[in-house]
């Protein structure tokens, strides 16, 4: 069974949703580590509602992103961890997990890249007054939402739709695309 471990800075949504795949049986995965660079996060509650052991750290205790990715790659080795899942990770990756797993980290994005890249996609694509945005599924590199696209799929956004409610519609989307990309992946299905 592939090993996992998804890293997340807030409410742990999408976590949730790659854990609850693996418990239906849609998944033949484990998340064996949640990393978490906020401690308090919701995340942290849901990990631990599934088991799931959590690595929260402070990255202003460490002298440098390479100190802090060091530490983490040495957990990340140990628990024998295949593959990475950023999902809501707020964080770009530095040179030291790229490396340490070189074409094995994917990251969820809440519009359709290369529109809308960084913080606050769904606002930005909200004021933008774009009628479609959506989810992307890619692979990470050095930039910021700037890897290989895997996957994506579309929202509409109506005449009376809010900020709020267009959130909800572009997680509900995440919720399943993010299992099913993960799943081929695995089943090695997409090309790197
Ligand atoms: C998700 O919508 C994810 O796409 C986004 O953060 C949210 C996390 O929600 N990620 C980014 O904006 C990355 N640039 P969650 O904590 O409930 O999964």
């Amino acid at each position: 069974m592939t090993k996992l471990a998804v890293f997340a800075s807030g409410s742990g949504s999408n976590f949730e949703a790659i854990a609850s795949a693996i418990e239906n049986g849609e998944l033949d995965a484990s998340i064996s580590l949640v990393v978490c660079d906020r401690p308090g996060a919701k995340v942290e509650k849901r990990a631990e509602a599934f088991g799931i052991p959590v690595l929260s750290f402070y990255p202003k205790s460490y002298e440098s992103k390479a100190d802090f990715e060091t530490f983490i790659l040495q957990q990340l080795n140990e628990a024998g961890i295949e593959w990475i899942m950023l999902a809501g990770y707020m964080r770009l990756i530095g040179p030291t997990l790229l490396q340490g797993f070189e074409g094995r980290i994917v990251n969820i994005h809440p519009s359709l890249l290369p529109s809308f890249p960084g913080k606050d996609a769904i606002g930005q694509a909200f004021e933008a007054g774009v009628k479609l945005t959506g989810v992307t599924v890619h692979f990470v590199d050095e930039g910021m939402d700037t890897g290989k696209i895997i996957e994506q799929d579309y929202v509409r956004i109506d005449e009376n739709d809010t900020k709020e409610n267009l959130g909800r519609k572009i997680q509900a989307v995440e919720h399943v695309l993010y299992p099913a990309v993960i799943r081929s992946l695995l089943q090695e299905k997409i090309k790197r």
